[in-house]
């Protein structure tokens, strides 16, 4: 076990019509004017954007909307928030809707609370010393944003895809999570969740040289068995109450830092092997991973054969594996049957392998991983072709 800190400052409110509990929570913390945040209109089709304004208009908050944030959101969205916040003295910034609103809120609560312009923050150039606070109202379970001090944001001018991390400033102050607005969410939406909730579990848990983990690797095993299992649930009833909340703290636990915490020596190369394909092509960072997870476990995965056989016996449920190939044999049968792509020709799209290869070799870069050459980068995406 390594030592670590861990920090979480965020209140969840977890269930059916919480969201009926916004107002009282904006009262407690003295908020007068919000920055309503939100996505292409998902929140409008399914009613959660009028539960939200129902709060804010009973509890007498004022409301600046800050809508159309991208899936894989740019700076100059964020940017154009960052002026709105300035303009109109906001106090508090609510992101409703995934994991990509719920980022771009936490960009806009850095940027407004400092002069520095907020790419340097991601660029880590500069250190953050103060943001606004958030919350968040999530309505698509994958990121664990709506309990983590991560924001992840895509510069369109150099498709830099960077992430952020810091809890004290950026975890959301409440997050409200109600299972039932998770219902109007695609199966597919629902299926590049389940990649991306499988890769926060699966990245640490795969690449860590610890020979075994005892309380990391019950905890993590257990956690990626229940998002299959009500994986599998949703897919034959999307309305199953239990499957979505199980699905949705699922996501929360994933990747809200609980499950690594103390794991010796583990990265993340699925993710920045991922982040320029999503960057350049615009894809869901779902879909990305299950192009790139089993490609990555066939060009660099035999430095983590115990890791990778014993993740198909105990997660997967393998019998005796024979060797890496058969597990992301398996695994790449898995994301096929819940209908995530496996290839980029898969998912309709033919990216230039260079770019990709140059700015996930800055990633690994930045984030110490120096044993990531750019032949090894560049055969794990010929790979996933
Ligand atoms: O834009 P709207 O209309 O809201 O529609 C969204 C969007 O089209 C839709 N949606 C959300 N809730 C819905 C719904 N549709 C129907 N019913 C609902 N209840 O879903 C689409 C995708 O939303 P998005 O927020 O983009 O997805 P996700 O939550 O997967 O977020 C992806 C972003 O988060 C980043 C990713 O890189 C990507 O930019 N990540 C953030 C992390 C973090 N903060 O810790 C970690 C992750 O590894 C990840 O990198
Ligand atoms: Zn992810």
């Amino acid at each position: 076990m390594n030592d670590f800190v861990y920090e979480n400052p965020t209140k969840i409110l977890f269930g059916r019509g919480v969201i009926d509990q916004l107002g009282g929570e904006l009262k407690r913390l003295g908020v007068r004017k919000v920055l309503l945040v939100y996505g292409g209109g998902s929140i409008k089709a399914n009613g959660v954007y009028d539960s939200v304004i129902a709060q804010l208009s009973a509890c007498g908050v004022a409301v600046v909307e800050h809508g159309g944030v991208r899936g894989n959101p740019v700076l100059s969205h964020v940017q154009e928030g960052i002026a709105k916040v300035r303009a109109e003295q906001i106090d508090l910034i609510c992101g409703v809707g995934g994991g990509s609103v719920v980022d771009e809120s936490k960009a806009i609560a850095l940027g407004a609370a400092s002069d520095i312009d907020v790419w340097e923050f991601f660029a880590k150039r500069e250190t953050p010393q103060q943001a606004l606070p958030v919350m968040a109202v999530l309505t698509l379970p994958a990121t664990g944003s709506e309990m983590n001090g991560i924001a992840v944001v895509t510069n369109e001018e150099t498709d830099e895809k960077n992430a952020i991390v810091c809890p004290a400033l950026l975890n959301p102050k409440v997050s409200f999570m109600d299972p039932e607005t998770t219902f109007s969410l695609s199966l597919q939406q629902t299926s590049f969740a389940c990649t991306d909730i499988l890769s926060h579990l699966m990245e640490g848990y795969l690449t860590t040289p610890a020979e075994r983990l005892l309380v990391q690797d019950p905890v993590i095993e257990g956690v990626a068995r229940s998002v299959m299992d009500s994986m599998a649930v949703i897919m034959k009833n999307p309305s199953d109450y239990d499957a979505r909340a199980a699905f949705m703290w699922s996501a929360t636990l994933g990747w809200s830092g609980i499950c690594q915490a103390g794991i010796p020596a583990w990265g993340m190369p699925c993710h920045a092997l991922e982040m320029p394909l999503s960057a350049v092509c615009d894809i869901a960072h779902g879909a990305g991973l299950s192009i790139i997870i089993p490609a990555w476990m066939r060009v660099a995965g035999a430095r983590h054969e115990h890791r990778i056989l014993q993740f198909g016996r105990r997660i997967l449920g393998l019998d005796n594996p024979s060797s890496v190939d058969a597990v992301a044999d398996v695994l790449t049968a898995y994301y096929r049957s819940i209908g995530s792509p496996v290839s980029c020709a898969e998912a309709g799209i033919d990216p230039d392998l260079d770019r990709l290869t140059n700015l996930a070799f800055d990633s690994f870069k930045q984030r110490g991983m120096h044993d990531y050459t750019k032949e090894l980068i560049t055969d794990i995406y010929k790979q996933s072709i």
